[in-house]
């Protein structure tokens, strides 16, 4: 893949603001960390931002139809739980506006099979039998284009896992603007991925991601957890039989510990090098208490506002509606004006 980057003309729209998050069951710490504390961070930083519910991405694997509006509901909830405020950024459920859709068939059309074939989350997901994989599942990344470039998004904050995908991105940005003789027409979105919690990992392996996939329930902090499961899930958390490492102290070999100081340095809005002095050869009898109590503290809000949000679904709805009108309202018009680009009919 090449990076359009350095030949194209710049853009030279507004910066917008754009992430997604699918909507296929419970939000973890990794998903706090690495996206919704982060959007809630930029919602001031004098761009407009687009938070969405990715439900069109979430079927790409199975999704009981029975519960998929309650998962949109819940990101929805953790959204807004987390800080963002509806009437400044614009929270919407992608299936709503359906220019995503529309966009995602041209960009197939754009996108090179060799592009997808390198995606490795592809790979990961799909596992031994991709021929069963669903066709979705490939395009997968396409969509995520179609859902930045929509938007004319220039920043597109996400978590480490995500950027292979916006790498294809920029290609399928730069490769679009110079099929179509369209210089600078989609910026080239830059990722942000940032902070000291990018990548959170796993409780009980520190080579494996936070993630909803882990068949161990005691491997993640989920959104909804209580502060006593939260607690008793930090206390029995992998260490090893070290102490907290010195400042400096390299820690390529003590994953887990290194994953925790990120933790702690994430939700206390410090970094991993004041952390580290601050406990410096103290035992985890200590570091984990102390992590646990900041894990409760910090997440017990946000907890306690999604379960009220959960409880009155009709709040969430009207912002959803609300949301999926502006979204139209920016997105209809790159899509008409894409459909002439393409040379599409027009009456
Ligand atoms: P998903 O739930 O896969 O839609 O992910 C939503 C957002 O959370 C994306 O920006 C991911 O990059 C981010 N994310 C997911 N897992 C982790 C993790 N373990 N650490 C940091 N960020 C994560
Ligand atoms: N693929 C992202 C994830 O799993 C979710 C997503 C879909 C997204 N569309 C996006 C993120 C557009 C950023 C921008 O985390």
């Amino acid at each position: 893949m090449t990076d359009a980057s350095a030949t194209a003309p710049a853009y030279t729209g507004p910066r917008r603001i754009l992430s997604g998050i699918q909507a296929s069951g419970a939000l973890h710490l990794g998903n706090y960390l690495g996206a919704l504390k982060r959007f809630t961070a930029l919602q001031d930083s004098g761009a407009p931002c687009f938070l969405f519910v990715a439900d069109l991405h979430a079927i790409t694997v199975w999704q009981d139809p029975a519960l998929l509006a309650a998962q949109t509901r819940e990101i929805a909830a953790a959204y807004i739980a987390s800080g963002l405020d509806p009437a400044k950024s614009t929270i919407f459920p992608q299936s709503a506006v359906r220019a995503h859709a529309e966009l995602a068939w041209i960009l197939n059309c754009v996108a090179r099979l060799g592009w997808l074939d390198r995606m490795t989350q592809f790979k990961e997901k799909s596992g031994k039998h991709k021929e069963r994989a669903s066709v979705g599942l490939y395009t997968y990344p396409v969509l995520q284009a179609a859902d930045i470039l929509l938007y004319k998004a220039t920043e597109v904050p996400v978590g480490e896992d995500q950027k292979q995908h916006l790498e294809l991105t920029r290609d399928i940005a730069g490769k679009f603007n110079t099929d179509f003789n369209a210089p600078g027409y989609f910026p080239l979105p830059e990722p942000l991925i940032q902070g000291p919690a990018t990548r959170v990992m796993s409780l009980r392996d520190g080579a494996a991601k936070m993630s909803k996939s882990d068949p161990s329930d005691q491997s993640r902090i989920n959104l909804t957890d209580d502060a006593d499961t939260i607690a008793s899930k930090i206390r029995k958390s992998k260490t090893d039989m070290g102490v907290m490492p010195e400042p400096g102290e390299g820690l390529d070999d003590r994953p887990e510990v290194k994953n925790l100081i990120a933790i702690y340095a994430a939700l206390s809005d410090r970094t991993r090098e004041e952390i580290t002095a601050e406990f410096a050869g103290q035992g985890f009898g200590a570091f984990k208490p102390a992590l646990a109590d900041l894990a409760v503290s910090s997440l017990a809000p946000v907890t306690a506002e999604m379960r009220r949000l959960m409880d009155d679904p009709a709040e969430i709805d009207r912002v959803l509606r609300d949301g999926a009108e502006r979204a139209a309202g920016i997105a209809d018009p790159v899509i008409a004006e894409v459909k002439k680009i393409v040379g599409f009919w027009q009456a």
